[in-house]
């Protein structure tokens, strides 16, 4: 068997959601698990959460579908609510919450005859500019479902540009503008993703919707994540399947870009791109071999990466490499190459088998 698997602990993601309730005590929590629970697995995440966690929320209906099973009392948020009219109905048998973004999705809810009411998150566009009502329209709609058959309870959701950014002008705008809304008496409100759950107490409302966090990575490129008390529920582990001994002036890999500079010893990873490993990852991007630290030489394959293994003498065939973990932080390497560890982990591929450990 090809020595790569993504080690998902599932200890890691109770600890990650249990802090994400301490930052915000008495509130609820959504765990959002959408895009396969960030590539860890939706079934099995939820599987880990349904006794600690009060919800999950996901993008859309087929996302539901996949989850709901494995929670079958869990509340169960659409994100983005429902795509064409018949969604309602699948999501009133489902026992779904759903989000209503525009007054297409309130048309489509006011003509559905449903097996059963559905709580509705009415979303307000506070300044993302992505999905959501202006205020007004907002109050519309509010008006127009209000009393419904069609709906239990009637809820104000919306979501931060900037929370990761501390201090940001506009994270205070749309806490104004949600604020303006609070009058209508909504039954719950929902702002927070990790960043506010983490930074922003006065955004955290009834229910908070920790993403990132639960996933032990960190939503701020100033803040590790170990800082803020987060646990890596995923490792992804290679291992060393060639070694060899290069002199000064040879070259490594595609486009022969890495020269040696002095005698080195050159390790062939068992990892590539089409792994989920960023191609992107320059020369010199760490990975770890005994606990300690070896540079990436050249560039990434499809199926492998090479390092120089020189200043690690015992390493020796078929040894662990650790890609990303607890001792290569995820968003490590995630700035290094210019990207979030949101989608290092989304982009982990379906080659790669997931242990589930904890
Ligand atoms: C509407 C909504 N809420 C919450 C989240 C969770 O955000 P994060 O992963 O930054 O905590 C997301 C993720 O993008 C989202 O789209």
């Amino acid at each position: 068997m090809r020595p790569l698997v993504a080690t998902i602990d599932l200890s890691a993601l109770r600890h990650n959601y249990l802090l994400a309730k301490r930052c915000a005590p008495g509130r609820q929590a959504f765990a959002v698990v959408k895009a396969n629970a960030y590539g860890h697995g939706a079934r099995e995440t939820v599987t880990a959460l349904r006794e600690i966690a009060d919800g999950f929320a996901v993008a859309c209906l087929e996302e539901a579908e996949d989850i709901r099973a494995s929670a079958p009392g869990a509340r169960i948020l659409l994100l983005e609510g429902c795509f064409e009219p018949a969604e309602y109905l699948r999501a009133a048998e489902l026992g779904l919450d759903v989000a209503i973004q525009d007054q297409r999705q309130a048309e489509w809810l006011l003509a559905a005859d449903l097996s059963r009411p559905l709580n509705v998150w009415l979303k307000l566009d506070s300044g993302m500019h992505r999905l959501g009502f202006t205020l007004e329209g907002l109050r519309l709609c509010h008006a127009q479902l209000k009393g419904l058959g069609q709906v239990a309870e009637l809820n104000l959701i919306s979501h931060f540009a900037c929370a990761d950014e501390r201090g940001h002008p506009l994270t205070g705008l749309q806490l104004e503008r949600c604020g303006e809304l609070l009058e209508l008496a909504f039954d719950n409100c929902s702002l927070a993703n990790s960043a506010a759950v983490l930074t922003l107490p006065q955004a955290h409302m009834a229910w908070i919707r920790p993403g990132i966090m639960l996933y032990g990575a960190t939503p701020f490129s100033e803040l590790s994540a170990q800082t803020l008390g987060l646990k890596p529920a995923m490792t992804l582990t290679g291992a060393l399947i060639a070694i060899r001994e290069l002199q000064p002036g040879e070259s490594v890999g595609y486009g022969a870009g890495w020269v040696a500079q002095r005698a080195s010893r050159i390790g062939t990873v068992s990892c590539g791109y089409a792994d989920g490993y960023p191609r992107t990852a320059p020369s010199g991007t760490s990975v770890v071999i005994h606990g300690q630290r070896v540079p990436l030489t050249g560039r990434v394959s499809m199926d492998m990466l090479a390092v120089d293994l020189t200043d690690v003498p015992q390493a020796q065939l078929g040894d662990g490499v650790e890609l990303w973990g607890a001792q290569m932080p995820i968003d490590e390497l995630a700035q290094a190459c210019g990207t979030i560890g949101y989608e290092l982990l989304t982009k982990v591929t379906g080659r790669v088998p997931r242990r589930y450990v904890g």
